[in-house]
């Protein structure tokens, strides 16, 4: 470890350590366990209620959406002494604070620690068994770079899904032990009634009889019992594959870049993310049954033979042929089951369209030709269903008879083997025709698992239609997070959007010094949003350059970047929760009072405190019960809460009436000390304060300068404020406004 290079650039931390709590301690030592494996921790990840102390496995999560490999571990001090640990470990202590190991020493039986409030150069203190079991908790979390490629940006297919199920292996392994032992069991009583009926019916022995009886019961008991362990062991697997499947998919989701999302239809994803239950269903039910059945065969087809070969042989290939029947029409299932998919899929996207847009369906009354649309998809997912329904018919049909074969045939040729004395008994026979049964079951519904394999095939194929397509970025984990003063700067930024030819940037150059208002004009569709977009790194695959205080974006950690920007778009998502919730937006360490202090700045306190609840009234889906005005100040409080030195506001204000704008415009002023703003604005009205406002044209800058300087240079800016002005200048005619007096 060059752990001590490392630990010169680590920032000392603020403020006397003695003043520190316990908690700050432990995430003080983390992230500088992260730092020595070269990655910056950011601790707005971790998600932290003010007075909750994370859990171990919270906090080795919190470190791996670094994109560092971390496990939480109970151990001990023999084998903290043994860890050849080629990463770091932090040990939780009692109190709730934390200490790096710098390294075990076995010879002299110490650890040695590194405090975190204490920035030395040496390996840090070391300390004995006796006094660690006074202070740590025997918690410790496990730190190394993530060798193996983060799981995480493996593709979705099934082989991902192989190895998930591989990793429950030891549960595996113990369903199937219980498996084969239940097989064992289960040709017991077979064969037991083949001895009873043999021996005791025929000989009339009651010795054999009672002892026949007492294994009947022994064999019972065992049976429940092993039944009952099987089936908890697969409830506790089903469960573990299904919640490492939905993390994984979520995960995943949310790591797509904007673009994808801008480009496939909700109701789509929505539909083929679904399509993940399937898979799931499959994985936790039909596979694992398969194994059990699996088992089952290994077990009794050698006894089957063993009882009489020219049965078996027959049980055997009347199975084959029903495999072949299924297997034959899995090639058809599988064509038409594709069609009705399709079918499926698109009209769940009408479905999720039309909630979504319920409101312009309404209002415009486009009911009809929603639920024309609807009826077409649904008439056509119908036909297909129909098609599918028809062809898996068939194979059910064929097998039916030489399902009837096995039992009945195997009576009659029994029988008639019996009668040319070629078997021995009536017992055996009996026995044997129990037993077979345990043999076609399983061959014909794992031929059956063909069909359903074809379902899961389509269905992780859907699945991975989503998540395979590129994430927003490779690893999350990676690039700079400074401390941001707010310069801007573009450099001969080309941009044109994915699919399309006509550039939305066109040679961008400007420049925004730190704590300066930046005013973003030009005509609809000139590029103004395609700016900002670029900022926060939505869309990255510009030419050019873009440095925020001289850094290149594309070297700066895309998570830091965006929670370094509060950003208010003309149209904004409320979440359903109350109004304190969707102010603080589940940021770290924020409380009711900076919930406050940011609406007073937006002024949306003065509507908030009317409110009967105040700052818990419940903002509804869709937030119906508050204006727009009011949802667009929440909006802007939203952006401020965490005090961001970067701010964005397109179009923020063009929804408001009068009055509030006028409210926030006042608040301008207040919102912009300390930080860089960006303001799109129609309303050049707004702008006039601005220290330089931008003027774009179809993608170009056309000028740069504050208002005075713009009316003069820009024909752009002139016609514009012209146009925007001229009733506005009869409407207060007479009245002197130094903002709307033209400087030309
Ligand atoms: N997601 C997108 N995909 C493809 N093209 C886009 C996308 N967003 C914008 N464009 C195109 O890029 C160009 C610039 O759009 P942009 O949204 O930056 O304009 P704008 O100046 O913000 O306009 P407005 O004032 O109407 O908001 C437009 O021609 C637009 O059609
Ligand atoms: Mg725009």
């Amino acid at each position: 470890m060059d752990s001590d290079t490392r630990k010169l650039t680590a920032p000392v931390p603020e403020g006397a350590p003695q003043g520190q709590t316990p908690l700050e301690l432990r995430l003080q030592a983390i992230m500088m366990a992260g730092r020595e494996q070269g990655v910056d921790l950011d601790r707005d990840d971790l998600r932290l209620q003010p007075g909750q102390t994370p859990s171990p496995a919270a906090l080795a999560e919190w470190v791996a959406l670094s994109g560092l490999w971390c496990r939480a571990v109970r151990t001990n001090w023999k084998a903290l002494l043994k860890l050849n640990a080629n990463g770091a470990v932090v040990l939780l202590m009692k109190d709730g604070s934390a200490a790096q190991m710098a390294r075990p020493d076995a010879v002299r039986n110490v650890v040695w620690l590194k405090d975190p409030s204490v920035q030395t150069e040496q390996d840090g203190v070391p300390v004995d068994e006796l006094r660690i079991a006074q202070l740590w908790s025997g918690e410790a979390l496990l730190i190394r770079p993530d060798r193996q490629g983060k799981a995480d940006s493996e593709p979705w297919n099934f082989m991902w899904l192989a190895r998930v199920v591989m990793a429950e292996r030891t549960i595996i392994r113990d369903i199937t032990l219980g498996s084969v032992v239940m097989a064992f069991l289960s040709v017991v009583p077979p064969m037991l009634t083949m001895i009873v009926i043999d021996k005791v019916v025929g000989y009339k022995v009651m010795s054999t009889l009672v002892m026949v009886s007492a294994v009947l019961i022994v064999a019972m008991i065992y049976e429940t019992v092993l039944g009952y362990v099987r089936r908890q062991l697969t409830a506790v697997i089903a469960l573990r594959l299904d919640l490492k499947m939905s993390l994984f998919v979520f995960r995943r989701l949310l790591g797509l870049s904007i673009d994808y999302f801008e480009r496939t239809p909700t109701g789509q994803i929505g539909y083929l993310i679904g399509q993940s239950q399937k898979v799931r269903a499959f994985v936790t039910g039909k596979m694992m049954s398969t194994i059990f059945d699996l088992v089952n065969l290994i077990v009794v087809l050698p006894l089957l033979f063993w009882m009489s070969s020219t049965l078996a042989w027959m049980v055997l290939a009347l199975s084959g042929v029903m495999a072949v029947v299924i297997a034959l029409f899995i090639g058809p299932v599988r064509r038409v089951y594709a069609r009705y998919m399709e079918a499926e899929v698109k009209k769940g996207t009408i479905l999720v369209e039309t909630l979504h847009g319920i409101r312009t369906i309404k209002s415009l009354a486009l009911e009809p030709s929603q639920r024309d649309a609807w009826d077409r998809r649904a008439a056509e997912a119908a036909h297909w269903r129909r098609k599918l329904d028809d062809i898996s018919n068939w194979p059910e049909t064929l097998v039916t008879p030489i399902d009837a074969l096995i039992t009945r045939g195997v009576l009659m040729v029994g029988a008639y083997l019996a009668l040319t004395g070629e078997t021995t008994s009536v017992g055996s026979l009996m026995a044997f025709m129990m037993i077979s049964g345990r043999v076609s079951g399983p061959l014909t519904s794992m031929a059956k698992l063909l069909q359903d394999l074809e379902e899961v095939r389509a269905g992780v194929g859907m699945v991975g239609m989503v998540l395979n397509n590129r994430p927003e970025v490779a690893n999350p984990g990676a690039g700079l997070r400074p401390r941001f003063d707010g310069a801007i700067s573009f450099r001969d930024v080309k941009f044109s959007y994915p699919g399309t030819k006509a550039r939305a940037l066109d040679g961008v150059a400007f420049d925004v010094p730190a704590g300066t208002i930046l005013g973003l004009v030009g005509r609809s569709g000139s590029g103004k949003s395609t700016i900002t977009r670029l900022l926060q790194g939505i869309n990255r695959e510009y030419e050019g350059q873009i440095k925020i205080d001289g850094v290149d974006l594309r070297e700066i950690n895309l998570g830091h970047l965006r929670r370094s920007f509060g950003v208010v778009l003309q149209e904004n998502f409320l979440f359903r929760g109350s109004i304190r919730e969707n102010l603080l937006a589940g940021r770290t360490g924020l409380t009711l009072i900076d919930a406050v202090r940011a609406a007073r700045l937006a002024g949306a306190e003065e509507f908030i405190e009317r409110m009967p609840m105040g700052y818990e009234t419940i903002v509804e889906e869709g937030s119906p019960n508050l204006s727009g005005g009011q949802r667009q100040r929440l909006a802007i409080a939203r952006a401020l809460i965490h005090d961001p030195r970067l701010l964005i506001l397109d179009e923020a204000t063009s929804a408001l009436d009068p009055e509030s704008e006028a409210l926030v415009n006042a608040n301008i002023s207040r919102i912009a000390a300390n930080r860089t703003m960006v303001i799109v604005s129609h309303r050049l009205s707004s702008l006039v304060d601005s220290d330089q406002i931008l003027v774009m044209d179809r993608g170009k800058v056309m000028d740069i300068g504050p208002h005075a300087q713009l009316l003069e240079t820009c024909t752009v800016y002139r016609q514009l404020w012209q146009q925007q002005n001229r009733h506005m200048e009869s409407f207060k005619s007479g009245k002197k406004s130094s903002a709307l007096v033209p400087g030309g």
